[in-house]
């Protein structure tokens, strides 16, 4: 059989290389973007995923960024991205590009699998339509259509593409069976049966919207524990003691990524447009993406102790990726951060190892030399280990700690200004 991937990145490429892996397939890749497509080709990989980049090198994957290598797929697996527009509306515009291509090479007896997050309704009233138009074929009938969201979680060493359980829904559920018996061929973790599309498209939706609420929840105690002087981190140290119907979730500076601040809305919006108003989802949005300027603001709050303000002083940001020890910025809290700071005249010095290209400084030591106060916005490996003592020999006074992970202890000790979200 011949497997397409389309869209190399953190989803599409550790899967595209996961099926090569098995001789039994023909497994082929598409990207738009050439430099992506060069760099796989130099069994380089673009993304940081380790067991990903182990693969490619044993794997004859073959990838172009022209959709001729397409042709002839038994099944095309869409692995594209599905952000939201400046107004935080779905952006479907990847997705519908993906199937158009899919389009000119389907024929009868082949299967389009969609990967991407995507919310309750998009096979049934995009995917669909756009392929039976441009083929005069018929879905269910002549191909068929499935869902399978992805859960990959880069940069987890424990959780990968192979042994994360999947859910598949499809337009019938002997459909269901066969391409989840592909999926089978590839992966270990669990495959389970879903009874349709719809409820295949929703499980990715809640898992993440599950996510951003709960994340939304401790972000509001921090603002509320910090009026109210009690320390957020012990709480939840306290009550993840509960051994069932407690999960710990944790404040920080804002929620970043391709998924959790994102798929919410696709959910919000297509409920919306059925007459429903996500009232709660809309509430956990608001309150994650406060969180930038609230840290921002606590700063300020730091900074005036010392009768200084934002504008005119030496600030350092320690962080410009959204999660720890990873090179990726999308939708990353530090992006608000940093132009919340330019904005408010902060003389700003950047430093993030796993991202160069927006750093200012090129090392720990640098950025702290430069500033007087810092906000860490990534908790790094890098950045945990630094010690109060460090601080002090670079004379930095203010420390705001946009992740809770550094040693407040020994920052203390040294008589530095330590605040953290919803902790002192
Ligand atoms: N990153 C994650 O952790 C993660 C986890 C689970 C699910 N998802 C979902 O998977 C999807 C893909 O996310 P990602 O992180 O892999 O994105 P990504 O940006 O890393 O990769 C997407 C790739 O698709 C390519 N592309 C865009 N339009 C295309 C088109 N029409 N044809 C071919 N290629 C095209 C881009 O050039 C890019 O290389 C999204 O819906 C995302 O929400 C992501």
């Amino acid at each position: 059989m011949k497997i397409s991937v389309l869209g190399l990145g953190y989803v599409g490429l550790p899967l595209a290389c996961a099926i090569a892996k098995n001789t039994n397939y023909n497994a082929v890749g598409y990207d738009l973007s050439l430099d992506k497509v060069n760099k796989i080709k130099n069994r380089i990989s673009p993304i940081d995923d380790e067991q990903c980049a182990e693969d490619l090198k044993t794997t004859n994957l073959e990838v172009s960024n022209e959709s001729a290598i397409l042709s002839g797929s038994d099944v095309y697996i869409v692995c594209v991205p599905t952000p939201v527009l400046d107004d935080y509306t779905p952006d479907l515009t990847p997705v519908k590009s993906a199937c158009e291509i899919i389009a000119k090479y389907l024929v009868k007896g082949q299967s389009v699998i969609i990967e991407s997050t995507i919310n309750p309704g998009v096979c049934d009233e995009i995917v669909i339509p756009i392929l039976e138009e441009l083929t005069n074929l018929k879905a269910g009938l002549d191909f068929d259509v499935a869902h399978c969201p992805e859960r990959i979680n880069p940069g987890d060493a424990k959780w990968n593409v192979y042994n994360i359980p999947r859910n598949i829904g499809s337009t019938s559920l002997e459909t269901t069976k066969k391409l989840a018996d592909f999926y089978r061929s590839v992966i270990i973790g669990q495959v389970n049966e879903m009874p349709d599309l719809k409820t295949a498209e929703a499980t990715k939706i809640i898992e993440n919207t599950f996510r951003d609420i709960n994340i939304a929840f401790v972000n509001e105690l921090a603002k509320s524990f910090d009026v109210l002087g009690i320390d957020l981190k012990k709480v939840i140290e306290g009550a993840s003691n509960k051994p069932f119907a407690f999960m710990p979730h944790f404040p920080s500076c804002g929620v970043g990524g391709h998924c959790i601040p994102v798929d919410p809305y696709y959910l919000i919006e297509r409920a919306k447009q059925s007459g429903f108003d996500h009232k709660f989802l809309k509430l956990a949005r608001e309150i994650n993406n406060s969180m930038p300027a609230y840290t921002i603001d606590l700063l300020a709050d730091g900074l005036n102790i010392y009768k200084r303000t934002i504008n005119g002083t030496k600030i350092g940001l320690l962080g410009m990726s959204y999660k720890a020890n990873v090179g990726d910025i999308r939708e990353s809290p530090s992006i608000e951060l940093k132009e919340i700071l330019i904005q408010k005249g902060a003389a700003l010095e950047i430093y993030d190892p796993y991202f160069p290209e927006m750093s200012t400084c090129s090392s720990i030591d640098e950025l702290l030399d430069k500033s007087y106060a810092i906000v860490l916005a990534t908790d790094h490996k890098e950045f945990k280990i630094i010690t109060g003592k460090q601080l002090l020999d670079h004379n930095v006074q203010v420390v705001i700690d946009g992740k809770n992970c550094l040693d407040r202890e020994s920052i203390k000790s040294e008589n530095v200004y330590y605040k953290g979200i919803g902790i002192k």
